[in-house]
């Protein structure tokens, strides 16, 4: 079984239900469930795979929890881990920023020498500009729970497919 942590940050409830939904979906591996708030350097250093969600605030800001969950990860040795991100956003109202918290999280990491699975295309989505888009993909699963919630289902069990066998 793979050993894999989902650490996610969460204001409303969405990033959390599909983070829920992720590990249901990764059931038959070693999952673990980790609120941002609540992470720590131990945690990171158990699993060999993190996959990071985050939902976008503000104009393009990190959801909250993750301004103190950042720092931690950054702590760590990151280099050897396999790494995967999904990022809730709203691609009706914030056209402009739409995911971006995703894209921080991508550059705050891309240097560590971890290895990045699971970026996805661009071409499903109607949006003006994305701090989370690198190459001209998503560097993750980008999911829209105001403008798209039918969307989700599908999108996660596609990505989930594609980042299964790339995980240690
Ligand atoms: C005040 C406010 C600001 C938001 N800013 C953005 C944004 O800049 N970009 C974006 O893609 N989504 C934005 N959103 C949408 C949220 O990211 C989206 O509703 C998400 O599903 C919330 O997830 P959470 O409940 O896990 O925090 C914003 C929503 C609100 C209410």
């Amino acid at each position: 079984m793979k050993k894999i942590a989902i650490i996610y940050g969460s204001t409303t409830g969405n990033t959390e239900t599909v983070a829920k939904s992720i590990a249901e979906k990764l059931s038959s591996e070693d999952v673990q469930l980790i609120e941002a708030s609540n992470l720590k350097v131990e945690d990171v250093e158990t699993f060999p795979n993190l996959i990071l969600g985050t939902s976008t605030w503000g104009l393009g800001d990190l959801q909250d929890d993750w301004e103190t969950a950042l720092p931690i990860l950054k702590k760590c040795d990151l280099s050897g881990k396999t790494i995967a991100f999904f990022g809730l956003g709203d691609s009706g109202s914030y056209s402009d920023t739409f995911v971006d918290a995703m894209g921080t999280l991508y550059e705050a990491i891309k240097n560590t020498g971890c290895t990045f699975v699971g970026k996805t295309s661009v071409k499903d989505y109607q949006f003006d500009a994305s701090k989370a888009v690198v190459d001209d993909c998503f560097v993750g699963v980008a999911l829209d729970e105001d403008s798209e919630s039918n969307l989700t289902n599908n999108r996660l069990e596609q990505w989930i497919a594609n980042i299964l066998p790339h995980l240690q």
